[in-house]
């Protein structure tokens, strides 16, 4: 805030350089090189195996059917479409659809909901403490940092041997303080693609419930590691245990709608009321953010998952999109004994093994661009470049 005493008032002139998103960086880098047969493997879109990152065939369906039904474009409210929140409700929490101290909200994607579940952390709790896997998405610090909640890091995962830290990562979490909130990928973890087991979730959720945790379930690729249901495995069994708990949902990947922002935001606390106050916070935040959310996407996904054909096709074509990532899997797997640890993952990120210095090398020499962590998209590859692209990444394992 501007201090009245300032000799000179500030201006927007005055504002700080921004160190911006690496990621960011990255995509406009690739972008930028002349290079035909560059092979951007960094930005975390799915792509087919011509290379393309198409419309789904029912969503361009669902979508004409919006057009052409479509009567008023009238506010929907904080909420969105609430509909939209109830068809996905089964899909997300599976038995626990039914558990009314459970509610949820339509929100502008997958971010939008980790923004304002953090935003209803730090208002419930300002001093809780976020325990955060390492390495994690990068925009997770961020988000976090935004509603002024501090960061405690938990080791996540051995970059060298392709394996979960999960002593360690334990052991950090055994050291959190009720209230403490701990940061979970529901599936497909990004950026390593090492997704917890089931038993290890076991043991994180008895952590989480002995010590009083509030636990936090970023879930943005349901459907592309193993299934719908697999795939929320982990989220169930929080919420079978916890009193308390918050997920941010995605439908951007397995809609494959990125662009049109369509996701949403899910709360449990131990009653009715207690959750009913804790909505009309969630409200009240979305209200003063973004007011409510852009409707085109949620209102296509909703008109697929309301219609039993559509919904069947959607099923395929989701099946489609996890059998390309997980057959691309086993290509990279199969071309160097280092690179067996792909296809034991999931989802549409795996971090190879490289130094920043061997990741800038691929980028010049052969126009590969990935993250400097060696973070990459799996199924940023074409059929065509995956020979190429493994060549690369060998010769540079080798050098
Ligand atoms: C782990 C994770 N969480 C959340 C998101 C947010 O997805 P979106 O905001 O595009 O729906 C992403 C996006 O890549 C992600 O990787």
């Amino acid at each position: 805030m501007l201090n009245r005493t300032d000799a000179r008032a500030r201006t927007l002139a005055d504002l700080p350089p921004v160190n911006s998103d690496s990621l960011l960086k990255l995509i406009a880098l690739a972008e930028a090189d002349p290079r035909p047969d560059k092979i951007d493997v960094g930005v975390g879109v799915f792509r087919d195996a011509a290379g393309n990152t198409p419309i789904l065939k029912v969503m361009k369906e669902a979508e004409q059917r919006l057009v052409d039904t479509q009567v008023t474009k009238a506010y929907l409210g904080s909420a969105g479409d609430k509909r939209f929140a109830e068809l996905l409700r089964p899909i997300l929490l599976g038995p626990h659809a039914g558990d009314e101290r459970v509610a949820g909200l339509q929100t502008p994607g997958g971010c939008g909901a980790l923004r304002l579940g953090f935003e209803l952390i730090a208002t419930a709790n300002p001093s809780a403490r976020v325990f955060l896997g390492t390495p994690s998405w990068p925009n997770h610090a961020p988000i976090i940092q935004s509603v002024r909640l501090g960061i405690e890091e938990y080791p996540y995962y051995e970059r060298g041997q392709g394996i979960i830290r999960f002593e360690d990562m334990i052991a950090a979490l055994e050291r959190g303080e009720p209230g403490d909130v701990a940061l979970l990928h529901g599936c497909c973890h990004n950026p390593t693609g090492a997704d917890l087991s089931e038993d290890q979730w076991r043991e994180v959720v008895r952590v989480v419930a002995d010590r009083g945790l509030l636990p936090l379930i970023d879930i943005a690729y349901q459907g592309f590691g193993r299934g719908l249901d697999e795939d929320a495995f982990g989220v169930r069994l929080m919420l079978d245990t916890c009193d308390e708990a918050i997920v941010a949902q995605s439908c951007d990947k397995n809609f494959s709608v990125y662009r049109d922002r369509v996701g949403s935001l899910w709360v449990k606390t131990g009653s009715t009321g207690a959750t009913a106050t804790a909505m009309a916070h969630v409200f009240q935040r979305a209200r003063e953010m973004w007011s409510m959310p852009p409707d085109h996407g949620a209102a296509a996904v909703h008109i697929i998952l309301d219609d039993a054909e559509l919904r069947a096709r959607w099923l395929v074509e989701l099946t489609a999109m996890r059998d390309r990532i997980n057959s691309v899997r086993q290509r990279i797997a199969a071309a160097d004994p280092r690179l067996t640890f792909i296809g034991r993952q999931f989802g549409m990120f795996s971090m190879l093994p490289l130094t920043k210095e061997q990741v800038l090398k691929l980028r010049e020499d052969h126009g590969i661009y990935m993250a400097d962590s060696g973070r990459f998209n799996v199924v940023g590859l074409s059929d065509e470049q995956i020979d190429r692209f493994t060549a690369g990444v060998v010769g540079a394992l080798d050098a």
